[in-house]
């Protein structure tokens, strides 16, 4: 049978909170600079959960989800040099070449090569919508990896897959999130938001020698697992005002540097809520205007974010925002002076470093007891809402197709 004719089975968006594992066509190697991998652990992300709801208008029912994965190349094109079939590899959620102006200087995530000119938008993503190249993902069997000279890092055979799966995202994603908060040794770092980001992010600054780290969330196995990690946790549910909780914890002045790990889908603004779930229902087009001309931001992390920041000191954002005309408290981060830093992980920038830190006795960053669910892959769809809803403990999902 042709290659072409092989079908595999992949997680696919539907529609609204609709996603299903179905058959779809097996990749193939378009470019000679592409491999295929076939995954052996793939996980879901707080991302994901922005495609499964608000960012629904950029989707197309049959998309294959999924940007953390990795597995083992199966195929390689002919200008591949890096590679070679039989590899155990991690692929970065960006696809970056690796060698244009912006990833020249590391910016990984804005690569000129994979840039979506057209729609305004940075380097493509795995999974990720029209937006970022509607790349199919990699919750799924195989994946077709474009620029794999470039992204894939090779690790070494032995350790369970969890020792690096998270090497493709949350983990230079938190690590970065840190760096960017730029909080000295003996300073503060406030995580707002104890998912998976916030949690390897607590763990990023106790490894990076931050003195004092606080977690903010209102999932309770969530803040017992920021504790175990090094944090004082603060439940946004129990304590009266974040804010004083902070204030009291830093000698009144406010957090060195605050890392938002939360993003767009913030719990506590009833009326935001219903907003963005009315957009993520209005006939495409119409949603997709409201979604680049208006507010569609649930900000209470973000504000909670500006306030808790000392005068002068750093906001770094990971969490991931959609909307265009939000309102932020312009006046009071003009008189704090404060700095913002935020963006998508420039990956691979990060992960030579933290392949020889996941590499290290002791499983310092605690990579592999974050995984609260490993389910096979047919077992996805049951996940996505089982994440969501923090239902049964969950903190993190792995799947194996
Ligand atoms: N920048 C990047 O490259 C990048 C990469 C990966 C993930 N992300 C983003 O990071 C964010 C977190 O991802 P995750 O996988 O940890 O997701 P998650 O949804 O599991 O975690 C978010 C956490 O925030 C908590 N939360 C909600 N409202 C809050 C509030 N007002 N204050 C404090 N905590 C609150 C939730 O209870 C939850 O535990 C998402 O927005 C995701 O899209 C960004
Ligand atoms: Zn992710
Ligand atoms: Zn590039």
């Amino acid at each position: 049978m042709p290659r072409t004719m092989w079908r595999m089975r992949a997680l696919t968006w539907q529609g609204r909170e609709n996603v299903q594992v179905q058959d779809v066509p097996d990749p193939v190697i378009e470019e000679p600079t592409d491999a295929i991998v076939e995954v052996t652990s793939t996980a879901i992300c707080g991302s994901d959960l922005h495609l499964y709801g608000v960012l629904a208008p950029y989707l197309t029912p049959g998309d294959v989800l999924g940007h953390e994965f990795m597995g083992v190349v199966k195929e390689v094109g002919s200008d591949i040099r890096s590679l070679r079939v039989g590899d155990r590899v991690v692929v970065p959620f960006n696809i970056s070449c690796g060698s244009c102006w912006m990833c020249s200087r590391g910016l990984f995530a804005q690569c000129e090569t994979t840039q979506n000119y057209a729609q305004g938008k940075g380097a493509s993503l795995f999974g990720y919508t029209s937006m970022y190249g509607g790349v199919p993902g990699g919750q799924a069997e195989y994946v077709r990896v474009p620029h794999a000279n470039f992204g894939p890092l090779a690790v070494p055979e032995g350790p369970p897959d969890e020792r690096y799966l998270y090497l493709s995202d949350i983990l230079p994603t938190a690590w970065q999130g840190v760096v960017f908060a730029d909080v000295p040794r003996d300073g503060s770092l406030l995580v707002l938001g104890a998912g998976p980001v916030g949690l390897m992010a607590v763990s990023a600054a106790r490894y990076r020698g931050v003195e004092q780290v606080m977690c903010v969330d209102l999932v309770p196995e969530r803040l017992a697992a920021a504790t175990a990690r090094g944090a004082t946790a603060i439940d946004l549910g129990g304590v009266e005002n974040v804010l004083d909780a902070v204030l009291d914890l830093t000698a009144g002045r406010g957090a060195d540097g605050v890392l938002d790990a939360v993003g767009m889908e913030a719990h506590g603004n009833p009326v935001a809520e219903k907003l963005i779930a009315g957009a993520a229902r209005l006939p495409k087009a119409l949603a997709r205007k409201a979604i680049a001309s208006a507010g569609i931001d649930r900000l209470a992390a973000l504000h909670l974010a500006m306030e808790c920041v000392r005068r002068g000191g750093t906001v770094s954002v990971s969490g991931v925002y959609g909307g265009a005309a939000d309102p932020m408290p312009l006046m009071d981060m003009f008189d704090k002076g404060i700095t913002i830093r935020m963006g998508q992980c420039h990956v691979r920038r990060w992960t030579d470093e933290l392949l020889g830190i996941v590499q290290e006795a002791g499983d310092r960053l605690g990579v592999e007891t974050l995984a609260t669910h490993r389910v096979p892959l047919g077992q996805a769809a049951d996940m996505y809402k089982t994440f969501r809803d923090k239902e049964d403990g969950c903190i993190k999902v792995v799947l194996n197709p």
